[in-house]
């Protein structure tokens, strides 16, 4: 059987997709100054251990000046205890109960959004992929729907500007390209910030109100931290969702099988959301820098050298997985880390896969097949670390 991987050429240097694991769990990659770590024990021994492995690795890349501002308050950067601090104050606003309060708008805005379906072609990603996430958190913070397009653009040329990133110092095309993103970064602030400001003269029931009355042990957020996580959950909820989804389809559509199994058992679809997660890792890498000089998989790594995180890689390891290059929609236990692990976990979790359940179902009510249009190939974003398609034009029967 041709997989997706193959039949599309999906990241060609990506040797794990294709049922090659590195010969060395972790490596040395003298062109961009990096470690690249492949193995599932020593990643998850690096996302276990914030102490010895930090977060706050943004500054390696990019200017000093330029990352303090854009990251302060942002939790992906931070380490304990600053993490701590952010996380209880953004998770006393970012609950459960309020994503699962979500489920019933994710199901109508679904549908009206394949109501505008005409005939038997479409692109998922243009159609739903894309749209259901934004309108998700853009609703959630309490942004109008009338500036999605204004999103979309800083989105995009975040998205376009981001390539392989380096520590050796990219020469002028690629700091043109840190600039292009910080650009999209500084105008997408500046926008938040406006509506932070409104929020604190007059509050509303949304989640930027929350942000901005957030209080742990008599501490608040600032301005600038507020718009920072605001900028977090826009570029990271919406772009992994879109790719999630678009990926699970592009899986079934390869996979027959697995297809025809989860549309006559609907009970399976959650099993399926994780094991496209794990076979297709939407977010296939992070980053973290050494505190101290440690031993990690039989190679010394030196205090302060960044490392590049391979959770695509970690995900088809068969020390962790049975057969894992096998797609298998009731894969359980399936201990993936598509999520990432420890005090990092994906605090969208809870989302991601609502968005996913409530939007597989409805595609499966829709359309009892749907296929890749044989004319138009799907596209994919092109950043190593992201696995994903950008355009994903289908053929439905109703
Ligand atoms: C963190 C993946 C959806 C918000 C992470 C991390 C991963 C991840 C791997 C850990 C990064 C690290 O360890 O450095 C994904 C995937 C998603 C998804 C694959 C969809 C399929 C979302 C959504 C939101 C979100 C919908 C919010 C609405 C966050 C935040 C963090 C995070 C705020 C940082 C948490 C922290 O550092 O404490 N995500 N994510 N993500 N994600 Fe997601």
């Amino acid at each position: 059987m041709i997989d997706p991987i193959e039949h599309w050429d999906i990241h060609p240097q990506h040797s794990w997709l294709r049922g090659v694991q590195p010969e060395q769990p972790v490596v040395f990659d003298e062109e961009v100054g990096m470690w690249h770590v492949y193995g599932y024990a020593e990643a998850l021994a690096i996302i276990n251990d914030p102490a010895t492995y930090s977060s706050g690795v943004a500054s390696r890349f990019a200017p000093k000046e330029q990352t303090d501002i854009a990251f302060d308050g942002n939790l992906s950067q931070a380490d304990p205890p600053e993490h701590k601090h952010l996380r209880k104050l953004v998770s006393r606003t970012f609950t459960h109960k309020m994503v699962a309060n979500m489920e019933s708008r994710i199901h109508d805005l679904t549908n009206e959004l394949l109501d505008e379906v005409s005939g038997d072609r479409f692109d998922l990603v243009e159609v739903l992929a894309y749209p259901l996430p934004v309108i998700v958190i853009c609703d959630l913070l309490g942004l109008p729907l009338s500036d999605m397009e204004l999103l979309k653009g800083w989105g995009d040329q975040n998205l376009e500007a981001r390539g392989q990133l380096t520590v050796r110092g990219g020469g002028d095309e690629y700091e043109r390209r840190l600039d292009y993103q910080a650009e999209s970064a500084l105008e997408m602030g500046f926008y938040l910030l406006e509506h932070v400001g409104d929020r604190r003269t007059t509050p509303r029931d949304d989640l930027l109100t929350k942000l901005v009355e957030a209080d742990v042990d008599g501490q608040r957020l600032t301005d600038r931290q507020i718009v920072n996580f605001a900028n977090l959950l826009l570029f990271a909820g919406h772009i992994t969702t879109t790719m999630l989804l678009g990926n699970t389809i592009l899986c079934l559509d390869t996979f027959a099988e697995a297809d025809e199994r989860v549309r006559k058992d609907r009970s399976l679809v959650p099993t399926l959301v994780e094991e496209s997660l794990r076979y297709l890792t939407p977010l296939a890498a992070n980053y973290r820098t050494t505190t101290r000089d440690v031993e990690l998989g039989g190679k010394r790594i030196r205090e302060g050298e960044v490392l590049m995180v391979w959770l695509s890689a970690a995900n088809r390891d068969p020390s962790a997985f049975d057969d894992p290059h096998a797609f298998d929609v009731a894969r359980d236990p399936n201990p993936h880390l598509g999520f990432g692990r420890g005090i990092h976990f994906c605090l969208g979790a809870p989302l991601a896969r609502l968005e996913g359940r409530v939007a597989l179902n409805i595609l499966f009510d829709r359309f009892p097949e749907l296929r890749t249009d044989p004319e138009k190939p799907p596209t994919f974003l092109t950043p190593p670390d992201f696995t994903g398609v950008w355009s994903l034009p289908l053929q439905a029967s109703r």
